[in-house]
């Protein structure tokens, strides 16, 4: 049994938690390596619908959910989240949690929020989760983390030095009232008996589920064009989504890894700011948003949509070195007479075939359309690929040419059961 991960191929939010809770029943261990509370990942069970924001979407099966050291943690939400879930008959007590995972503090999503009042016209559209701040805060070696709360000196020390240095950027800059330490120290270590429990060897239990055949799932969170090294930088999250996320964000090797099943959406949403070649500012626009429900599950904020660009979803099959892809959402696609894709971008006049280098040359990029034939009947109830009317087949085998990498499964409405699997994601 193997090591398999999970990642959005575009900007997030093309179902990898539907993906996630597909292969759930078979999987031994659910781990999130990246990310924080930024994440939405919706699942329809049995009719019933789930959000999960930080706990990984395999909570509700019945392996052990893991969070990675790579993960930032905001504990109100962790607990909250445990919370509801348990309320609703979900068993959360396998949960393990990396000691070495990074705590988002209160004046971290502070920070987030005034930062991008700032920047003003210039902003990143982030979720305002204090996700950022707090992986600068890694970065910058002043970051809190879970061992710290059970060294209570230790991390009111910490917190003080941390906040000091936060004071005077909100103070002075930002206008902001002072945070007051021993506040924060307080809060935080309210949560520290109940943690205590979760926090394992995270890295060493992972590694020893693979040496003994188990199944670990990695599931991404955001996408691999809002990487902070391969995304449309800035307009990026602050972590590594992409696949190799799964090694640092957890402490397993790429040798461990067997299969990269990247999510792609049959065509392409964004939230937040940023270049975004082929998306749709007129009625069409509203038509995929309606007809997708495309509203943030974290914000609820609409979300930009546009036509499936292959130039996007192939860099990201490249550099992920993708086994699989995993389309989504194709039900959404019925009804157009002409379903525009983008397979190459006119730049300056010339004609790329490949996802540019140069963020200036993404941003005057304009799509070059291929016009594939539509097809209306609903394709819900499909469970096998022949099933699909043949303009459907069609547009998924083009889709999987211009990718360059197999189409394994795709979704056809957003329950556990609307799936149509072409490979087996896990044998
Ligand atoms: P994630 O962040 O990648 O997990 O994706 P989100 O959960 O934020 O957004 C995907 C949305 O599409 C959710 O509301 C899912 O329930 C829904 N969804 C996923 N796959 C499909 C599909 O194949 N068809 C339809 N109609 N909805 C889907
Ligand atoms: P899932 O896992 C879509 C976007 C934000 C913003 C940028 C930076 O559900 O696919 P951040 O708060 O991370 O600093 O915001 O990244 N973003 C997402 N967009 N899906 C997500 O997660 C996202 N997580 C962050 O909108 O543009
Ligand atoms: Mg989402």
């Amino acid at each position: 049994m193997p090591g398999i991960v999970v990642i959005g191929t575009q900007w997030g939010d093309e179902g990898k938690g539907k993906c996630t809770d597909q292969l759930g029943d078979r999987t031994d261990y659910t781990v999130r390596y990246s990310g924080g509370n930024n994440a939405g990942h919706t699942l329809v069970v049995n009719g019933e619908k789930y959000a999960m924001h930080l706990l990984p979407s395999g909570v509700l099966n019945p392996g052990i959910p893991v969070i990675g050291n790579g993960v930032v943690i905001d504990l109100d939400v962790l607990f909250e989240e445990i919370e509801t879930l348990t309320a609703r008959g979900v068993d959360v007590s396998k949960l393990i949690i990396s000691a070495n995972a990074h705590i988002i503090a209160p004046y971290h999503r502070t920070l987030d929020k005034v930062t991008e009042r700032f920047l003003g016209k210039r902003k990143i559209g982030t979720t305002g989760r204090g996700v950022g701040p707090t992986y600068a805060d890694k970065i910058n070696r002043i970051g809190i983390r879970v061992q710290d709360l059970f060294d209570e000196e230790l991390l009111r020390e910490k917190v003080e030095a941390s906040v000091a240095q936060k004071n005077q950027l909100l103070v002075k800059l930002y206008n902001h009232r002072a945070i007051e330490p021993v506040e924060v120290a307080d809060h935080l270590l309210s949560f520290a008996d109940r943690i205590r429990p979760m926090v394992r060897d995270v890295g060493r239990e992972l590694n020893e589920a693979l040496d003994d055949g188990k199944l670990v799932l990695f599931e991404g969170a955001q996408a691999h064009h809002l990487d902070v090294d391969h995304g449309t930088y800035p307009f990026v999250t602050s972590s590594n989504p992409i696949a190799a996320g799964a090694c640092t964000g957890t402490g397993v090797g790429p040798t461990r890894i067997d299969r990269i099943i990247g999510i792609a959406k049959a065509y392409t949403t964004r939230v937040g700011e940023g270049p975004f070649p082929t998306e749709l500012l007129d009625a069409d626009g509203d038509r995929l948003r309606e007809a997708g429900g495309e509203f943030g599950t974290t914000t609820g904020r609409p979300r930009r949509c546009g036509w499936f660009d292959a130039l996007v979803v192939e860099v990201a099959a490249t550099y992920n070195g993708l086994t699989d892809v995993f389309l989504t959402k194709l039900d959404i696609l019925t009804g157009w007479e002409k379903i525009p894709v983008c397979v190459a971008y006119d730049i300056d006049g010339e004609r790329v075939e490949h996802y540019p280098v140069l963020m200036s040359d993404l941003m005057k990029a304009k799509p070059i359309y291929e016009f594939l034939d539509g097809w209306t009947e609903d394709i819900s109830e499909c469970r096998t690929f022949e099933e699909l009317p043949e303009n459907t087949q069609r547009y998924v085998r083009r889709l999987e040419e211009l990718i360059g990498c197999r189409i394994s499964g795709i979704g056809v409405g957003p329950a556990r059961e609307q799936t149509i699997t072409l490979h087996d994601l896990i044998d």
